[in-house]
């Protein structure tokens, strides 16, 4: 997720109904007294107008939209989980839907909250409604929690919609499967968000079906409660079902049918842009036809994830000889792979090229391309694709600055114990900063204006990675992992050699669900199949030598490492009352380590400024309908404004200050031509400040109770943090106001850093706006035993588990804290160099040693008499053990026993 698009507000508020970035309210509010029910409603508007771009935080929406709130008179000092709602919704040639997001007191993200969509049903007045939630930014599924809606008026004409109802037990969110959370009115206000479509469900008739993805604007506001509640609510309450609709048919309201078992196709309001055909994805849990694992067959070393972590180590480790098994979870992405994401218009059909291959089409995840794409399992946006982060970012690719190994990580993994594997990591993938075939540089202008005041205040252009050190007033053009004009990165070198030998094997569609274990040593993992091809099964390690690499994401990770019974009692207890619950390992081999807390993340802050010779190019409609020339020299030379990356990235512009806690705190400054945060593309440029090395806040990511990830804890937010951004920030605009003709629009003009900050939420209603998608930490590297009191560590700096003899970590995961930039090509030196650790270290010893004919425990699988299931079939079957001397198996004998042979 190494994208400057990953943190892209304009963007990235594309996948998220209900915005998570709300840097402000940006409704107009007032009081409305509804004409037909004479209910007093405090209204949250946006005024009629076109949308710019994705519509995120949208002031206006076609054709408007309101959303009124009635609470009980009370309210502001007894929480109320009921409201009265009003929805004018508008039409577009009688066409659309609206929907609410019942947020919470901090935000109204659209992970993880509860919405509701409401449409004309095309039945005289009636309204059709649907509660729906998801956990990630995908297909939202039916809500099955106790929300319930009761109709109290409602009218439709060719151009809007209004429907009043009261909503009960709608400001809380019960949906079984997840943890619950109340909103309390008691706190003054709290959150909502909404978002709009010109395009009806597929049925509209039919509250359960599909719905294409808002594209009509999407936003979020605040209630004040004080102006919503009202004395008079309980009578309006009460005579909620006396007031006749105006509806001359007596066609019942459809309401969401959660009672039945549904199976109907949702089309992700999220995830796919009305563009995007209405593939449609299952609302319950699909089973795939998957491949059984084969039989009798073992693996050196299964690598789980192929990504920035798994993709190198595979390789390295089976260039060393090792049977090697990489399993990713997601499809192939790029078309050397399989790939098969192409644009609906058909432009690249046939062509040796999907949409991860083409360096200006790299922020489609954000803009409609998420479906099949990202991570369904977590709230925050992430690629469970061949490639992992390295498929769907931007490709920036930086040479470590040296005091990022220096200041994070212990002996063993400083600057110089790195300089062989960087040296390595350089020489596959050297990366360039003139991406086109021609050596030209295009789409210039955002670099012009901005370099040319970085120069006056004296700052040094440099050629960032001729110079890694070189971090401080400094700036540069991009560097990308691009070669030959297109991604190319882990996937396009380490994975193509890897598959040249015959001892390395590839799986996708295919998730590790656990990895079992005999004490501190794994055996085996489970695989169950997430698309056709997908293998299912149990997959056996080496007897003895066998190990495991988990390389499957700052979040994936950890959920992994859950599920095997390897973190902190709340997540393994959690576990414990999952569908897991009834195989899980059992507590007594429990591994009590950190994992999930230390997530780190670069902390990012938006500034936006505006000058006539910027211009934009239109991404986003680069990915139906490209500029024919620019098309053209693509396809025929590799050469033009495709083989950069989406949106005009730089210049990029680094900075160390130092925070009053005398901390060095490493600043990145990506810039890039695109308006946020309410200043439209156009002339407009947003440059976004990344927090890295030095930061000191820490979040936690923790696992639900549908086995989803959460971002529990943010990990921004220290005071001294925050003021050093500050400060980064006035560097920022001193440099640049010295430019002729430029406007500052963010932070406002006489603004200090300081205040600006002050207006930004870190909520995690606004995580969209602060995140920068380089989740890292989460199973920490170091020398201090996280299962040892006030020990933080997870891995140690062999990347082994702690507690454990041959699992592995090697990915984001282990980072201690955040470099100074992306960190893609951070994370596939380290796999490089974890690689040499990895194979020189010992194999474990075996500590029981049973002699030719005793009885053992056989460990082929977790489950059965004696060991006798699992990956041990039949007499005679053998499994892992470590408890047989030297040269001998633990090998089932009969229905009962094993004994060693
Ligand atoms: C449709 O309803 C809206 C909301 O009540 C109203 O403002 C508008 O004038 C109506 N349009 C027509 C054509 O009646
Ligand atoms: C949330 O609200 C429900 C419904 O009133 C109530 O039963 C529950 O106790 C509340 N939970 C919390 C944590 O306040
Ligand atoms: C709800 O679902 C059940 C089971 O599928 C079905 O019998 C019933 O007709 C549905 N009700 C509505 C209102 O669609
Ligand atoms: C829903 O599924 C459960 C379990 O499969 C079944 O017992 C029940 O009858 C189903 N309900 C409906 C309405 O189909
Ligand atoms: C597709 O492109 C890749 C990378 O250039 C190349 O290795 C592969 O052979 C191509 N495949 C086909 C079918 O042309
Ligand atoms: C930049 O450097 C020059 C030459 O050293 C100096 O005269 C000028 O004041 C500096 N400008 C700034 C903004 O520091
Ligand atoms: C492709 O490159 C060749 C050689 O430089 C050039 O003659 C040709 O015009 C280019 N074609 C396009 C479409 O850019
Ligand atoms: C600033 O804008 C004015 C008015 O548009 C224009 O005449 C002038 O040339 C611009 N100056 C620069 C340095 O771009």
């Amino acid at each position: 997720m190494k994208t400057i698009s990953f943190l892209s507000s304009a963007l990235g508020v594309a996948l998220s109904f209900g915005s998570a970035v709300l840097a402000q309210d940006y409704a107009t509010h007032g009081t409305f007294t509804e004409p037909n029910t004479g209910i007093s409603f405090y209204t949250s508007i946006e005024a009629n107008g076109a949308i710019s771009g994705d519509g995120d935080m949208s002031t206006v929406s076609v054709g408007g939209f309101t959303f009124g709130i009635a609470l009980p008179g009370n309210a502001a000092t007894v929480d109320s989980y009921e409201y009265i709602g009003l929805i004018v919704g508008s039409l577009t040639n009688g066409a659309g839907w609206s929907g609410i997001v019942q947020g919470d007191n901090t935000g109204a993200g659209m992970p993880n909250h509860l919405m509701l969509l409401a449409w004309p049903t095309g039945v005289g007045n009636t309204i059709a409604t649907s509660f729906r939630y998801s956990v990630s930014y995908q297909a939202p599924v039916d809500y099955k929690g106790s929300a319930k809606v009761t109709p109290i008026f409602s009218k439709v004409n060719a151009t809007s919609f209004t429907f009043v109802y009261r909503c009960q037990n709608c400001l809380l969110f019960d949906d079984p499967s997840q943890p619950s959370f109340n909103t309390s009115t008691s706190q003054g206000t709290f959150e909502q968000g909404w978002a709009q479509s010109t395009v009806s469900p597929a049925d509209k008739t039919n509250p359960d079906s599909p719905v294409q993805q808002h594209n009509n604007g999407m936003g979020e506001f605040q209630i004040t409660v004080s102006k919503a509640a009202n004395a008079a609510y309980a009578k309006w309450a009460g005579i909620s079902s006396t007031v006749p609709t105006s509806s001359a048919s007596a066609a019942p309201y459809p309401t969401g049918n959660s009672t039945a078992n549904s199976t109907a196709s949702v089309v992700a309001p999220s995830s796919t842009l009305a563009a995007a055909p209405s593939s449609s994805v299952s609302a319950t849990p699909t089973t795939f036809k998957g491949v059984p694992v084969p039989s009798a067959t073992s693996y050196d070393y299964v690598v789980v994830g192929g990504g920035a972590g798994g993709i190198p180590i595979a390789d390295k480790l089976s260039a060393a000889g090792h049977s090697v098994l990489l399993i990713e979870k997601g499809v192939a992405s790029s078309a050397r792979w399989g790939g098969t994401i192409r644009p609906e218009s058909g432009w690249l059909d046939g062509y040796n090229l999907t949409w991860f291959d083409i360096p200006g089409e790299c922020n489609r995840i954000w803009n409609g391309g998420s479906q099949g794409v990202a991570c369904t399992d977590t709230d925050q946006m992430a690629g469970c694709i061949l490639g992992g982060g390295t498929a769907v970012n931007a490709g920036l690719w930086w040479k470590p600055n040296p005091p990022d190994w220096d200041y994070n990580f212990p002996a063993g993994w400083k600057s110089t114990d790195l300089a062989a594997a960087t040296g390595r990591v350089f020489s596959r993938i050297p990366g360039t900063d003139h991406p086109s075939r021609d050596g030209l540089l295009y789409v210039q202008s955002g670099w012009n204006i901005v370099s040319q005041g970085l120069a006056s205040a004296n700052w040094t252009a440099v050629t960032a990675n001729n110079v890694p050190a070189e971090k401080d007033r400094t700036y540069a053009h991009t560097e990308y992992m691009y070669s030959n004009g297109e991604r190319g990165g882990p996937m396009a070198t380490y994975l193509v050699t890897a598959n040249g030998r015959n001892n390395f094997h590839l799986w996708l569609n295919t998730s590790v669900e656990r990895i079992n274990r005999i004490g501190g040593h794994a055996t085996s993992v489970d695989v169950i199949a997430t698309n056709d091809g997908g293998h299912v099964g149990t997959v056996q390690l080496t007897e003895t030598t066998g190990r495991v690499i988990v390389a499957a994401g700052a979040f994936g990770t950890p959920k992994l490492l859950f599920r095997s019974g390897i973190g902190p009692s709340d997540m393994l207890e959690q576990v414990q009352q999952s569908t897991d619950g009834p195989t899980f390992i059992k507590s007594t081999d429990w591994i009590d380590l950190p994992v999930g807390y230390n997530l780190a993340d670069h902390l990012n802050t938006d500034c936006v400024i505006s000058h006539p010779n910027i211009s934009y190019y239109d991404w986003p409609a680069a990915w139906d309908t490209p500029i024919t020339a620019d098309k053209i020299s693509y396809l025929t030379n590799r050469t033009g404004p495709l083989t950069q990356a989406a949106p005009d990235i730089g210049p990029m512009m680094w900075e160390v200050i130092k925070g009053p806690d005398g901390i060095d705190r490493q600043f990145q400054w990506t810039s890039r031509v695109e308006g946020s945060n309410g200043v439209p593309s156009g002339n407009s440029m947003t440059l976004s400040l990344y927090l890295g090395r030095g930061a000191v806040s820490r979040g936690r990511t923790t696992i639900g109770k549908s086995l989803n990830m959460v971002v529990q804890t943010l990990p921004y937010g220290d005071p001294n943090d925050l003021t050093t951004v500050g400060w980064a920030i006035d560097n920022m605009v001193n440099a640049l106001k010295t430019i002729p003709n430029i406007t500052i629009n963010l932070p406002p003009p006489g603004v200090s850093g300081a205040d600006y900050l002050k207006t930004i939420p870190l909520t995690y209603a606004n995580v969209g706006a602060r995140r920068a998608n380089h989740w890292m930490g989460t199973a920490k590297l170091g020398t201090d035993d996280g299962r040892l009191e006030d020990g933080t560590a997870v891995v140690d700096t062999n990347t082994l588990i702690y507690g454990t003899d041959n699992i592995f970590v090697v990915d984001a995961s282990i980072f201690p804290g955040m470099p100074s930039t992306n960190p893609s090509a951070l994370i596939v030196t380290a796999s490089e160099h974890a690689s040499d650790l990895i194979l020189a270290h010992p194999y474990p010893k075996k500590t029981t040693i049973v002699k030719k004919g005793g009885q053992c425990t056989n460990t082929g699988s977790s489950t059965g008499w004696f060991g006798w299931w699992g990956g041990v079939t039949g007499v005679g079957g053998s499994g892992n053990s470590l408890t047989c001397d030297e040269g001998l198996a633990c090998k089932a004998v009969n229905y009962f026993s094993s004994v060693c042979q």
